[in-house]
């Protein structure tokens, strides 16, 4: 494992402080979150009684390999802890996600979740979200050109490419990379997405995270919101 793997994998291990003894999870997407899923596997073997919520089909396939028992994706569903990584994340705790391409699923069950607990390494801090990352929206493929001359009055949208085509989402949706620069009021622009008809959703995710969790080398911290040290009783 390089020092990059070791980070994500010691944020993913400091979130299970997070859990509660029993009940239903959200499972993030990407390779934070695969370790994440791992260590319930692990939990899940040893006794534990989870259930989990996949955000992607990749992390479903991961589940069910590690025999964490799973709920229907049609929901509804009451989910206690929701557990995923992020593409860049600011001070304020807004975040960029969707580097996977599964931001949608992400932002459906972070919304079920009553508890949203987010693990990165140090990489991912920004002071301002698009420092580095462009916003992934996923937007339906008819007219989707037209969309994105929409969202050309946000910024550049770039789009996704897997080899010769267009990437797919799981729900079988276009993603437009939207390259803003440093974004001043993330809460609006989020909204604003949200208003240009063809997009699904953006990978925006305001006032959605109670903890991050970061890794450096050797270290751990916690940024939250009314949201203490360690675990649930403490909301
Ligand atoms: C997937 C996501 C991921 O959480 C995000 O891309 C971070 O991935 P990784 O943990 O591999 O850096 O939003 O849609």
């Amino acid at each position: 494992m390089n020092d990059s793997e070791r980070a994500k994998r010691r944020a993913a291990e400091e979130a299970l402080r997070y859990l509660p003894e029993s009940g239903v999870l959200g499972l993030g997407t990407g390779s934070t979150s695969r370790h994440f899923i791992d260590c319930v596997g692990e939990l899940v073997k040893q006794g534990r009684d989870f259930r989990g919520v996949p955000t992607s089909e990749q992390s479903r396939a991961q589940a069910e390999a590690l025999g964490i028992p799973l709920l229907a994706p049609e929901g509804p569903w009451k989910i206690d802890v929701y557990v995923d990584g992020a593409d860049e994340v600011s001070a304020d705790l807004c975040l960029i996600k969707g580097g996977g391409a599964a931001h949608t699923r992400e932002k459906i069950v972070n919304h079920a979740s009553r508890h949203r607990v987010i693990i990165v390494d140090e990489s991912k801090i920004s002071v301002r979200l698009g420092e580095r990352w462009p916003v992934p929206v996923e937007v339906i493929e008819f007219g989707h050109l037209s969309t994105a001359q929409a969202l050309s009055g946000l910024g550049r949208p770039v789009l996704r490419m897997k080899g010769e085509l267009p990437l797919r989402t799981d729900t079988g949706n276009v993603i437009y990379d939207l390259h803003t620069g440093p974004i001043a009021d993330p809460f609006g622009l989020e909204r604003e997405l949200s208003l240009i008809p063809g997009v699904v959703e953006s990978g925006l995710f305001c006032g959605r995270a109670d903890a991050v969790i970061v890794a450096g080398s050797g270290s751990v911290r916690v940024l939250g919101v009314g949201y203490g040290e360690v675990g649930l009783a403490a909301k």
